[in-house]
This record gives C-alpha cells, structure tokens and sequence, in this order.
C-alpha cells in the first residue's frame, strides 16, 4: 500500500512486515525517514536531526541556516558537488561541463500495477502498486524519476530511476544508480558473496567501517568473483532474528555495490551499473532507465529474508510457462565425453539414462562447426556431420524415442578466431581498431550492441531450433569481456558499449522468450559467472558452478541460497574422483546435495556398477516425488559451512508444514566425534510427524526445539536424509 499524506508531505510505502518512508521538506529535498519493521501511518520527519557542523555547507535556498546541509541528512537520491560527500547516486556532465547535480522535488504519481523497464529484467506480475517522484536540478535540465514497486504480500520493494535530460543541449551520464538507501544507523555488518570460478558465492561478512566499502564487477559480466546480491545486517543478526536488509540488483553486466559508513555514524548503501567505463550521452528529450533493485527488509533475520526472496523470485521474476514449475531430471554430456563424441556415444549415453528415469538429455559443447577443441568453431552454428551424420534431424528424434526431452549448448555471445564467422566478419568481435585483442578461453566476444551481429546469430539459432525438436538449451558464456569497443559507436560514445552489450543479451534472449515461449533455457557463464537476479528473467535456472564436487558445492549452493531460489540453482551428479578436486565422494551423497536444486546428472552413467545405477534410479524417483516440497517449499539453512566443516544440513519446509525433507552431509571424519542432534526447523510444533516412515512419532516442537539424533556417521563425506510427514 502506498500513502501519501499531503498535510505532512510523507510518502509511505507498506508491506505486509515493513514500512517504507520519505518525505520531501520545505527546500524540496526528498529526505528518507525509515525503512524498517512495519508502522502505522504518521510522519516520521520527527526522525530529523539538524545541527551545525563544521565543513558541512548550506545549499541554495537554505540562505542563512547553517543547520541545514545535504552532507547530514538522508537522502533518498543523493546528488553531486552542492554539499553532500556521501556516495554519490547520480553523477552528470552538464551542458558546460560541469559535473553537479542538485535534485529538488517536482511532483509525484501513485498507481495499481507495476512500472515497466523496457529491455530490461523486472519483478512483474500481480499485485504491485507503482508510485513515481520526480526530482529536478533548477539549473539544468535533468530530470529524474524515482519508480517503486510495492508488492506488499511479498514484502518487497523494487526501485529504479529514470533519467531524462529536459535541457536543449546533450549532457553525459557519469554514474546512475538503481538504488540509494541512507540508514540512520552505522552498528551494521556487509554481506557479500564473493569468490572466483569453480569457488562462487562464498559467503563474507564484517563490519562497517568508516568509509566506503563494498564490492563490484568490472568484467562485463555481473561474475565469479562477486555477486549482485547483498546484505546490511545487525551485528547480532542470524538465521533467525534481528534486522536484515538484502538488496538485489537485476542486471548481468559490470555493477557496484556500496556501502558508506559516514562521520556522523550513519549508513548509505548505492548499487547500481558500475562506473567504471561507464558514460551516457542524452541528447534533448532522451532517457536513461537504470536496471531494477530489489529491496527486502526481515526484523527476523536472514532465514525470513531468504523466504521472502525466494517466493518473489520464483512467482513474479521467473516467467511463465517455468514459474513455479517442475525443471526435467537431466543428463549432461560435458563431463562425460567433454569434445569427443558422435552420435552413438550420446545415444548410449542417453539411452541409460533413460532407463534409470532422466526426462532430458543435454548435448554440450562440441557438436557444431568445427568444434573439436575449444580452440575453435564458435560462431559456426551448423551441426558438425562428421560427429552427427544427418545432423539433429536423425539424432533428436532418436533421443525422443526413448522418451527424452532433447536440449543442447550453445554460447551465442562468442567467437572463435578459428571459424566461419570471424573470416567473414572480423569487425564484429569486440576490439579497438589497430589494437591487438586479448582472448580468453581461445576466443573473443562478439559486440553484441550491435542490431546485426544479434540478427545474424538469432537467424543461425533459429535454424537450429526450427530443425528438430528441441525443448532446452544451455545458454553458456565462457569469457570476461576486454577490448570494449564497439564499431557501432562514435569515439564519444564509447563509454556506452558495455551496458548496450547487455542489453543486446537480453534482446536476443527476451526474442528466444517471444518465439520459443515453451524453450527452457538454462544461463552459465563458465558455471555461475552470471548468476544474477537479471539473468533468471530470461533464463529461469542457472548452472551454479563448473564445481561439482559434492563437498565445495555445500558451501558454493549455500552461498548461493541467500537470495536465488533452490528451482533456479542448477546441480548435478557427477563422477568421481572428481575432476575440478579430484575428490571421491559416494553416489548417495553427490545425490543428496545435486538435490538441493534442479537436479541432474553430467557422466556416463554406462559406467556405474549396478549397484550405482539402481541407487540412482531411487535418486530419481525421490526427487521427482519431493520435487514440489524442494523447490516450493521454505529453505532453511540449519548450519553454517562457511565455519562448520564438520557437517553441513539443510532444510525443505512444505508451505502447509505437513511434509519436511532434511539433509546432512559430513565432512572428513575424525575418531570419537562428538554425538550429533540436530534442532530442525519452520515445523508445525502441534503437528506429530513421522521420520523416513517408522513408526514412532515427533512432535513438531520436539524435533525443533529438543531436536533429532543423528546416528554417528562413519568415514568422510557421509550423507542422511530425514524425510518428514505429519499425520
Ligand atoms: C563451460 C560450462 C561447462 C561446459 C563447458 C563447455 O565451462 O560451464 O558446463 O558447458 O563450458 O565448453
């Protein structure tokens, strides 16, 4: 619900749980009052705290009152060069080259229905309120546009701002923000998820310090390293209480996140497009719309946190026909046969797979152009008929035969030097001109800004698509970006290409979303280098990590779980020794935590003892039965891998609290382990629940407050799993 009370000037934006609140005062500035624990209504400008301190100046139309300065109130948008030394959220080259920004208050509109971003990734469906404020510097003609989306059932708040020059001449973005929150408080820790390839998304906390601190990527993609995703947090907080803010941004390109912890012990977290070659020209009449935030605030701690943005994501983010829908048991080829395969291998392959009750088979990389090594072929996507005579036409529906769906790889973003494509067009990779590019993986990136280069690469998808029937492709991006520069675009331009890059992305991906509604698309970069609340949009499961090690994944899917729904975290089941550790863990335990997401298996399963087989028939049939309870049901987190490396547990909750699913992975074992009871949670505690079908029953509060035994476990690397059922 959102209120705007005239006679007090306060805008208030209510959740179910929380309450949001700004107001703009007699200069015109828009000041923020509270974000918090939801409150009646009534105006929190009481909050405001005015005082003359040293080297903090007075802007315009303050005229003598020296207690009235931008650098100690809280902004809502914060400006540049008239006063407030914060973190800037918006920075602008004038007409006359000027870098200052002063936004004053110019009106309002609150309606049913949410704000559109157009070709780009945004919350959506029903029930949102929008409201919109507008924000003008007096001197220039910049105008901004602050857009919130209420979803109140959902507790979330999504901003973004658009940015439209009024002025007769053209100005320069520097820097435009999604989202700035000033915090009257600095007693905070930071979140972040942090890491590199195959070791994403671990999990970093510390407390704020005087000054700036946060986390960004500059390689064109949101990355491995760090994640578009963080937290502000009580130094207390937990799982399960005190007060949480986690902010999520939608974008798959170079982002900051930042957070400033002021002189006066107050907090501004900005997050955004990062600025790091980032430059926007508007001309007369033109608008910049920045990429959506989104805002949860839990009282309770990070656990409700978590649940509220795994409901948004899975109901309101992803698209239907996947919403809240069931993902295909696959079988991926990759790290099976890596490039050497033909047609037969993968019809053994999947032909096994079948057997045991896997719905998907998946051709990775290797099977177009001449793609015997990743030295080659990007770009060439035409079916290799040396691997697969008579192309997809003869192999797919061999495949459907068996009663398997049929997906495969592609990596439209790239090319190799090594191909077709780069022969002909070598002016469409990514590079400035009499400069030697830099490659990655063997390969460059094609400027994908650019409405040919996107054309050109649909038409070839198109033909394969429309060659046999396909119903999921991996959607893989396996570089950094370097050389950005783009032939598309002037000198003055070029400050441009990165975010006209991402938005080619998701042009062509939102194209595949129009003409293929039914096609599943899984996103990878390099495994989870993209994992972003952007890229679900279009893509509603990800491939989380080249990492597949049962044991890394604990904490690498952990990670990941703070924000990015358990239906989206792609998984698998792959062989051991495994190859990014060379570790071994047993069949049940890989099963175990590849559950914990879209479940599949990446080996040859003709390779299994019988024994192995028949436990991942069982695997299949399990998860295909408590699929709905996994991936719809409340997560929690029952410990902490990122300090615990003795086990690590977890919890699927059914949202009636009739049915439970609870799973324990040991890490490597030692002599006379203390014994283990293990305290679940989000149980009905009237309820009494039986454990894996025996006979005796638990109350619901006995099992989260006393707890449940688990048996001593011998060896490294054991798995459990407690599947729970009230009467
Ligand atoms: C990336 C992906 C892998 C696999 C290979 C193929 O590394 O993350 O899963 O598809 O590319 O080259």
């Amino acid at each position: 619900m959102i209120v705007y009370d005239k006679q007090s000037g306060t805008f208030t934006l209510h959740t179910c749980r929380t309450t949001y609140q700004m107001k703009a005062d007699s200069h015109g500035v828009l000041l923020h009052l509270y974000y918090g624990p939801r409150l009646r209504d009534g105006d929190l400008g009481y909050l405001l705290q005015y005082a003359d301190r040293g080297f903090s100046p007075n802007p315009s139309g303050s005229g003598a009152d020296r207690v009235y300065s931008l650098d100690t109130l809280p902004q809502e948008y914060s400006t540049c060069g008239v006063g407030d030394y914060r973190l800037s959220a918006a920075e602008v080259e004038q007409t006359d080259g000027s870098l200052l920004l002063d936004l004053r208050y110019a009106g309002y509109g609150i309606r049913p229905g949410k704000y559109e971003l157009e070709g780009l990734p945004a919350f959506h469906s029903q029930g949102w309120e929008t409201l919109s404020v507008i924000l003008r510097d007096p001197s220039s003609g910049v105008e901004v546009e602050l857009l919130y989306g209420v979803c109140e059932e959902d507790d979330l708040i999504t901003r973004a701002a658009r940015l439209t020059n009024r002025g007769s001449g053209d100005v320069r973005l520097c820097q435009a923000m999604s989202l700035c929150l000033d915090l009257t408080r600095a007693d905070l820790d930071l979140i972040t998820f942090d890491g590199g390839h195959v070791r994403e998304r671990n999990l970093d906390r510390a407390p704020l310090r005087p000054g700036v601190q946060g986390v960004g990527s500059v390689r064109g993609t949101s990355s491995h390293q760090h994640n578009p995703f963080v937290v502000l947090c009580e130094r207390g907080a937990g799982e399960d209480h005190g007060l949480c803010y986690g902010a999520a941004l939608l974008y798959s390109g170079n982002f900051i996140a930042q957070a400033e912890r002021s002189q006066f012990a107050d907090t501004r977290l900005v997050m955004g497009i990062h600025p790091h070659h980032f430059r926007w020209t508007l001309g007369p009449g033109e608008t910049f719309t920045t990429p959506e935030a989104a805002l949860v605030c839990s009282p309770d701690g990070l656990t409700p946190m978590t649940h509220r943005f795994h409901r948004a994501m899975r109901r309101r983010l992803i698209r239907d026909p996947y919403r809240d829908a069931r993902r295909p048991v696959l079988i991926n080829n990759w790290e099976a046969t890596e490039f050497d395969f033909d047609a037969e291998k993968l019809v053994d392959i999947a032909r096994e797979a079948a057997e045991l009750g896997i719905e998907l088979f998946v051709m990775d990389d290797g099977w177009f152009g001449a793609r015997d090594s990743d030295l080659s072929g990007l770009g060439d996507w035409t079916v290799n008929e040396k691997k697969l005579p008579g192309g997809l036409e003869a192999l797919v529906p061999r495949i459907r035969a068996l009663g398997m769906g049929f997906g495969l790889w592609v990596e439209p973003e790239m090319v190799s030097e090594n191909s077709d494509l780069y022969r002909a067009h070598p002016d469409w990779a990514l590079g400035a001109p009499g400069r030697p590019q830099t490659l990655g993986r063997s390969q460059l990136v094609l400027d994908f800004s650019r409405q040919e280069v996107r054309d050109h690469i649909y038409d070839a998808l198109r033909r394969v698509l429309d060659s046999a029937e396909i119903s999921y492709i991996k959607w893989d991006m396996n570089r950094s970006l370097t050389d950005v520069w783009s032939a598309a675009l002037p000198a003055d331009r070029q400050g441009e290409a990165y975010h006209r890059y991402v938005l080619g992305v998701y042009d062509l991906l939102e194209r595949l979303h129009r003409d293929y509604p039914g096609l599943l698309i899984e996103g990878c970069s390099g495994g989870g280098g993209r994992f972003d609340a952007g890229m679900l949009y279009y893509t509603p499961q990800i491939w989380c990590s080249d990492n597949t090690d049962a044991i890394d994944r604990l904490r690498i899917q952990c990670g990941t779980s703070f924000c990015y729904p358990v239906s989206t975290v792609g998984a698998h089941v792959s062989a051991v020794p495994n190859g990014q550790t060379n570790r071994s863990t047993s069949m049940e335990t890989r099963g175990v935590v590849a559950m914990c997401g879209t479940f599949g298996y990446e080996m040859d399963l003709g390779r299994c003892t019988a024994e192995e087989k028949e436990t991942v028939r069982q695997q299949v049939c399990t998860f295909k039965e408590r699929c709905r309870l996994i991936q719809e049901g409340d997560y929690y987190r029952l410990t902490d891998p990122f300090h615990n490396r003795d086990y690590t547990a977890w919890q699927h909750v059914s949202p009636d609290r009739r049915e439970a699913l609870v799973s324990l992975v040991t890490g490597s074992t030692w002599a006379a382990k203390p014994f283990l009871t293990l305290r679940l949670k989000g149980l009905d505690p009237n309820a009494l629940y039986r454990v894996n079908g025996g006979e005796r029953r638990y109350s619901g509060d006995q099992l989260m407050y006393a707890g449940y035994p688990i048996p001593p476990q011998r060896g490294d690397y054991q798995a459990v799993q407690l599947y729970l059922e009230a009467e």
